[in-house]
């Protein structure tokens, strides 16, 4: 075992990805890219973590830096409470610790929006403290070097894992957590045959001697997600587009996005709806359409694009106020969620670069 994972050490030294937040591990950066790490492939975050830091370059900015501003940030990378959480857990360091990252995993777990595995990653990669993370890759690596058919979905399980790797975690803690990541993301990969040639443990793996590993991990059964069906309506009066905030709780907490229908309405039921709420329409097109899949559910939207020459403030019940936004503003001032990406992607283009 020992000389295995000195083997894998070596590798990872050997091989690691020059990632951005590699260059100078601070407990600030590590915390940043981990957050980012959680919700999107590393190729996408390289561009959100440097324009997030050339913003916000230290935990001091980040304590103070405003909502808008945070959430424009992180737009596109979806759970939005993650940047929020960022925010809080900032205040308590500069509050509490006086800028000073706490150096303990007990007390860094402490923080809002920190778990077990941000928390073991920043103490061990940052202080060397002997601290296991468990993600994904490295259940997928465990179960296919041990041959472990038990459900990764438990928590029993992972459990499991965990205080076994507890057990053999070298004094290269850091190194060896961020060996074992790397692993499951280049070598020993997901939806995909394993690269066991290129692999340092490839002489101990037993589910490659057994020949099983494209039958591991062993997982739940995938729920289908719910589908909801939703109409955008994209407003225009004098090249100003309607847009609302969403409610305080739930989904896409505060985030900004264009008025929208439940339920698949055809060109005619949108005009009978928009004429009954007394708008006088001046053009109205059917626009594009876009599947976005969340966790738990799918949203199915279909568009229109209805110019109107008057629109009163109360169009859709239970939307609250909304607000007419230049197309410029919208780019730079109001963090629109990924579901409605697609339809400002489409204005911008149906407005031939006359963004004003
Ligand atoms: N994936 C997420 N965090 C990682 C890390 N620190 N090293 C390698 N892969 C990762």
């Amino acid at each position: 075992m020992e000389q295995a994972i000195s083997i894998l050490i070596s590798w990872y030294k050997e091989n690691k990805r020059a990632l951005p937040w590699r260059m100078e591990p601070s407990p600030y950066h590590v915390w940043i890219s981990e957050i980012m790490l959680q919700q999107t492939r590393i190729e996408a975050v390289i561009s959100y973590y440097h324009r997030f830091l050339e913003e916000l370059p230290t935990v001091f900015e980040l304590a103070h830096v405003d909502e808008d501003k945070l959430l424009k940030l992180w737009e596109g990378l979806g759970y939005y409470n993650r940047a929020r959480n960022l925010k809080k857990a900032a205040q308590i360091i500069v509050e509490r610790y006086h800028g000073e990252f706490p150096s303990t995993y007990s007390d860094i777990l402490q923080l809002p929006g920190i778990g077990e595995y941000t928390a073991s990653a920043i103490a061990s990669i940052c202080f060397s403290e002997p601290q296991v993370t468990i993600d994904g890759n490295v259940l997928r690596v465990y179960t296919r070097v041990y041959n472990c058919y038990e459900n990764i979905d438990r928590l029993t399980t992972r459990r499991q894992i965990r205080e076994h790797l507890m057990t053999v975690i070298p004094a290269q803690a850091g190194e060896f957590n961020q060996a074992l990541m790397e692993l499951g993301e280049v070598v020993c990969i997901p939806h995909d045959v394993p690269r066991c040639h290129l692999c340092p443990l490839h002489d101990v793996c037993l589910s490659r001697k057994n020949r099983t590993f494209l039958s591991l991990p062993i997982r739940n059964p995938k729920k289908e997600k719910q589908v909801e069906n939703y109409t955008v309506l994209l407003l225009k009066y004098h090249d100003k587009y309607a847009i609302c905030q969403r409610g305080e709780t739930g989904l896409l907490a505060n985030m900004w996005q264009f008025p929208m229908l439940p339920g698949d309405y055809s060109l005619d039921e949108v005009e009978q709806y928009l004429n009954d709420c007394g708008c006088e329409l001046s053009t109205l097109h059917s626009a594009i359409s876009y599947i976005h899949v969340f966790t738990h559910k799918k949203w199915k939207m279909s568009s229109y694009s209805i110019g109107v020459n008057f629109c009163p403030t109360d169009l859709i019940q239970d939307v609250g106020k909304y607000n007419w936004v230049s197309l410029e503003e919208l780019i730079s001032k109001y963090a629109m969620p990924s579901a409605f990406l697609p339809f400002l992607n489409f204005l911008i283009d149906s407005s031939n670069g006359r963004i004003n």
